[in-house]
């Protein structure tokens, strides 16, 4: 049999990545062996490749952190291993090193990933450098009206109340999926305060520049400052928010300019600069990447008024990872220092909100939550998800809580059980028949004998009389208690099927293997207005060489707040707070999902699953601007700037 020249180039082909793939393996396993580094790296020398990922999605990078050597984590990261490949747990080496709690790894693969999107940013801003072969720059390319502006500029929105009666703004996906461009509980976000209120020129009335009106909760705030602003400017691009601003009577105020179009449109016009410097300047608009935030960044210079002058935007970058979301944040961050800008941070208790919200709707019966580890459980769940489960818990719990009737239920059984079991002593004991030998005087009734001394058969009188009365207390108590056990525990399992209701319905989105908490209610109290709900938190995703080390867990907030001069960001539960402090408000994303298919990745594809790399980090995780209502943890699904295309430039 003769092969052809296609076929033989082809066999040598598939040669050489079986060859590939043994050398990947073997160099994983040596790393997870804890072979000698010498070895390691002669075999990394000898062509083992770096970007070579296992079945589990495991890295030769991965397989550093895992063994906590840092020296080789330095070497791998030197030649080249790709500081963001994403497991098929969703998580990076980074986040392993977080898990670990190991700053050294972490630190080397964070400045790695912060070297690396600068360089890219530097090579997308230079034409002649960023044509080079060697350059990948990552491209957003949804054109869906959640990743593209044209899209979501021609798309209809729809401004309404949600369940929990806060205004939301909601945009239909051409799946039919829907998407809030922003959300009520965002209003619980100090930032205009944080802003404001100690600006010198407060109390003449600030000059301001908001960037996307969205629900006005912004301008709103601004406006409520103590001394209303002397010039407020917005730049809003969509008409159908045009249209409620005008309905809203933004127009009518004297102090607002309303720029209608992109701010792109008015950065450098007449119009805007024309105002003359502003004291605070905020801006959050939607379906951009981080290319155009960066490209704001540029103009502040220009829009600021002096060194008192504050600006923050709203800061989602990279936020379905926690490695990921803390490179962008140092990026931004420099980026903004390159303009002149002084970077500061401050934690936003976003739950405050959301808690108050949960307590309004509850009704009769308060939670407190049981579990037998940290809070972390709740960053299983976005916000809006765990905003909308926890009233509805409540509210099916209370159905079987009914204060009045319990106590009452509860005074005339205990009256019952000490008056019913005396009364009938005392009946049984006129009613019962003497017995037989009560003249024996070393034998009355009252004696302490139970039986007649001379027949051991016969019962005495009295003790009959307390063995009925004892038997009455008995068959009361099952007829007291146990219809209310009954109706308890009914309550119980309806809760607890809606909770398993749930957690087979997060299990069809997010997988079988998804680490996910497991939530009983215990039985409810009688005359108690707590309901115990204990928490499983599984370990999340063992690894099979190293099962104790958990890996990251998952977040529940997704955003934060990123301000200059005075900065919001989320509060985070984390699991094994990172050493490095700096790390640790970062902790806590949510891993994306849209990661790709397993197996060697293209050199690019790596930042494309993490959803990072410049120009396709997501402004906002649209996890956080669900529609409340859905229940589902919504991590299979889109992010805002997904899928993404690796594009050579
Ligand atoms: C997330 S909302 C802003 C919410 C706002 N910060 C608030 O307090 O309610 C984003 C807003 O930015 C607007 N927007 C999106 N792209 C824009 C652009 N290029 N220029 C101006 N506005 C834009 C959207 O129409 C939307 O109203």
């Amino acid at each position: 049999m003769s092969l052809s020249a296609q076929d033989i180039a082809e066999m040598m082909e598939d040669t050489d990545v079986d060859e590939m793939v043994e050398l990947g393996h073997d160099l994983i396993f040596s790393i997870l062996e804890r072979t000698p580094i010498d070895v390691v790296k002669a075999k990394v020398d000898a062509g083992g490749p770096l970007w070579f990922q296992d079945d589990e999605g495991i890295s030769a990078l991965h397989a550093a952190v895992y063994v906590e050597n840092t020296e080789l984590v330095r070497f791998l990261i030197q030649n080249g291993a790709l500081w963001n490949a994403v497991d098929n747990q969703h998580n990076s080496p980074g986040d392993i090193a977080l898990s670990l709690n190991n700053e050294g790894c972490y630190t080397i693969i964070r400045d790695a990933g912060i070297r690396s999107e600068l360089l890219l940013t530097l090579l997308a801003s230079r034409e002649t450098l960023s044509n080079s072969p060697l350059s990948l720059v990552l491209k957003a390319t949804d054109t869906t009206a959640a990743g593209s502006t044209e899209s979501y500029l021609a798309s209809r929105l729809r401004f309404e109340k949600d369940a929990h009666g806060q205004e939301i703004c909601l945009l239909t996906l051409e799946d039919e999926d829907e998407v809030g461009v922003m959300m009520g509980w965002e209003r619980g976000i100090k930032t205009v305060r944080l802003l404001c209120h100690d600006h010198e020129n407060l109390n003449e009335g600030l000059k301001v520049l908001n960037v996307g009106f969205g629900l006005g909760i912004i301008d709103t705030f601004f406006e409520e400052l103590p001394r209303t602003p002397a010039q407020h400017v917005i730049i809003e691009a969509h008409p159908d928010v045009l249209k409620h601003m005008r309905e809203l009577g933004w127009y009518d105020k004297p102090h607002v300019k309303i720029l209608e179009g992109k701010w792109q449109d008015f950065i450098e016009s007449e119009e805007l600069l024309g105002v003359g410097g502003f004291d605070v300047i905020y801006t959050d608009t939607f379906s951009e990447d981080y290319k155009e935030l960066h490209n704001f960044f540029g103009h502040l210079p220009d829009l600021l008024a002096g060194p008192e002058s504050r600006f923050s935007f709203f800061h989602g970058l990279g936020a379905t990872n926690a490695t990921f979301y803390d490179v962008y944040t140092h990026v931004s961050e420099l980026h903004l220092a390159e303009v002149g800008m002084d970077v500061s941070w401050s934690d936003v208790d976003v739950f405050a909100d959301s808690g108050k919200r949960v307590s309004s709707l509850t009704r009769s019966l308060r939670l407190r939550f049981h579990t037998s580890s940290s809070p972390m459980f709740v960053i299983l769940y976005p916000a809006d998800v765990w905003a909308s489960r926890i009233p509805a818990v409540t509210r099916t719990a209370s159905r079987y809580f009914k204060k009045g009737l319990e106590w009452i239920w509860l005074i005339v059984s205990f009256a019952a059980l000490i008056a019913a079991p005396v009364a009938v002593y005392f009946v049984a004991l006129h009613s019962l028949p003497d017995d037989d030998n009560s003249d024996d005087n070393n034998n009355n009734d009252h004696d302490r004998d139970r039986f007649d001394d001379d027949d051991r058969n016969s019962f005495d009188r009295y003790w009959k009389a307390r063995l009925i009365s004892f038997a009455t207390w008995i068959a009361l108590m099952v007829v007291v208690f146990v219809p209310m056990h009954m109706w308890k525990n009914h309550g119980k399992r309806v809760v607890n099927q809606m909770l398993i209701n749930w957690e087979n319905e997060d299990r069809a989105v997010r997988g079988p293997n998804a680490p996910l908490p497991t939530l009983r209610m215990k039985s409810p109290g009688v005359i108690s207005k707590h309901i115990k709900l204990s928490v499983n938190i599984p370990p999340m995703a063992p690894s099979m060489y190293n099962p104790g080390s958990n890996v990251p867990p998952v977040s529940l907030r997704h955003c934060s707040y990123m301000m200059t001069s005075c900065t919001d960001d989320i509060k985070q539960y984390i699991a094994n707070g990172p050493m490095d402090p700096a790390a640790a408000r970062y902790y806590g994303q949510q891993p994306p999902q849209n990661v790709g298919q397993w197996g060697p990745p293209p050199t690019s594809a790596q930042a494309t699953q993490g959803g990072a790399g410049f120009g396709g980090v997501p402004l906002y995780n649209p996890h956080d601007e669900r529609v409340p209502g859905y229940s589902a943890p919504t991590l299979a699904y889109s992010d805002e700037k997904n899928p993404f295309e690796d594009v050579k430039v």
